[in-house]
């Protein structure tokens, strides 16, 4: 496969082509850790490249603005049926462009400017779409914060009840971006009837964990389940809303013409070739090996001495706890940029460093599963990453080397 279109932005504009290239090298000779990042099969990446990014097809497959939608309609409706059959969802709308998208139009759906809601702290593993002081989630509405508990960094549902007691929110939001443990789906749904409130649950993370049958699945809990398509689900960057049927015609109108206007079919088309490739076997092996590789990052970590919040992971995900390391999560993050790893620096709960320095990295096994790394391979990355935190400057170059020979083991996008 080539790149869609390369050789005609090479001729057309060389600095494009050059920044594409250097992205291609960029991905093949470094390790990519960042835990909300993947890499897309070819038949994702040519979708993505298709034809249909030229079409216009405001509305729903059957019911356009437009003409000239036949095929628009094939992609959707394949993209809609395959979602709703992963899973098990009575509605799904595949046109949200991102996660913070599809978050933004079940508020429109569900809540009127001004209404309570309650989400998981962004220090505390949370997301800033769930209620951010600066995000519109938090400009239109009254946005609450419930936390991990001190002792474990897990929810504790107890004090999450009293939380929502007090609040009385319209909306009680599940998910978020740097939470590693698995969710108790059942335990926010008695809590969100308890107290009256519609239940959202932010699947973005886990969206693919939970269509390999490998983690709980938030569907028949939730009135919403919003999710990225880009990250555990290997599909192209986008969004995506499962709901009951009751809050079909209000998710859809919230989606267009609510907050967004046409859909990128392109992408959509993608969406569906994702989730075409999430209904075959070896969907749930990949799984099953990125939960493998991120026990083993964890452990790996744990016998070298270095916190992971909560103790370890029950997902493709770990944050690393610094504070006893004396290095920040910048500062680790831009040591590892040097030798090669790419990963994010991260707050950690009960977080004292500002968010531009942190006290923590968060890490994920997604991208380099797809790669074909192993348990084995995650072990000496922990090595590797632990030598970057306690012994930096005598052992730089020897751990450039190894992340080399890591990569050329598992080529990647070879055929580029
Ligand atoms: C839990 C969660 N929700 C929503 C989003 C937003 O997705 P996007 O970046 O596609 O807007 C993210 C992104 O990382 C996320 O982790």
């Amino acid at each position: 496969m080539k790149i869609p279109c390369c050789s005609a932005v090479k001729q057309v504009d060389p600095e494009v082509f050059a920044a594409i290239r250097g992205e291609l090298l960029r991905q093949q000779n470094k390790l990519e850790l960042i835990a909300s990042e993947n890499f897309v099969s070819s038949a994702v990446l040519e979708a993505t490249g298709s034809v249909l990014t030229n079409k216009y097809a405001e509305g729903y497959p059957g019911r356009r603005y437009y003409g000239g939608c036949e095929y628009a309609d094939v992609v959707e409706q394949l993209a809609i049926d395959r979602a709703k059959e992963i899973f098990g969802a009575e509605h799904a709308n595949v046109q949200p462009h991102s996660g913070s998208q599809a978050n933004t139009a079940v508020f429109l759906a569900a809540l009127d400017p001004g209404d309570r809601i309650l989400g998981l702290d962004l220090n505390h593993g949370g997301h800033l779409t769930h209620g951010m002081k600066i995000n519109i989630s938090g400009k239109f509405f009254e946005s609450h914060s419930y936390h991990v508990s001190p002792k474990d960094c897990q929810v504790d549902f107890d004090v999450l009840r009293s939380k929502a007691k007090k609040v009385r929110p319209k909306l009680l939001i599940a998910g978020g971006s740097a939470y590693p443990r698995a969710l108790d789906f059942t335990a926010y749904r008695e809590i969100a009837d308890e107290v009256g409130a519609l239940l959202m649950v932010d699947a973005a993370h886990i969206a693919g964990i939970v269509a390999a049958g490998l983690h709980m699945n938030p569907v028949p809990y939730s009135d919403f389940v919003t999710s990225t398509t880009h990250k555990t689900l290997c599909g192209p960057r986008g969004g995506l809303i499962l709901c009951k049927k009751k809050h079909a015609k209000a998710v859809d109108s919230a989606v267009f013409p609510g907050t967004q206007g046409g859909p990128l079919m392109h992408i959509i088309a993608a969406k569906a070739v994702a989730f075409k490739e999430a209904m075959q076997a070896d969907f749930v092996d990949y799984q099953k090996r990125v939960l493998a590789n991120a026990a083993a990052l964890a452990d790996g970590f744990l016998s070298r001495g270095v916190d992971v919040v909560s103790g370890g992971t029950d997902t493709h995900l770990l944050l690393l706890d610094l504070r006893k390391s004396g290095i920040t999560g910048l500062e680790l993050q831009n040591r590892l940029d040097q030798v090669n790893i790419t990963c994010n620096k991260n707050t950690i709960p009960f977080e004292t460093e500002s968010p531009r320095i942190t006290s923590g990295v968060r890490l994920g096994t997604p991208a380099l599963t797809s790669r074909g790394f192993n348990t084995q391979d995650m072990d000496l990355i922990a090595g590797l990453i632990a030598d970057a935190i306690h012994d930096y400057d005598a052992k730089k170059d020897r751990i450039t080397r190894e992340v080399a020979t890591l990569c050329e083991r598992y080529p990647l996008y070879a055929d580029l």
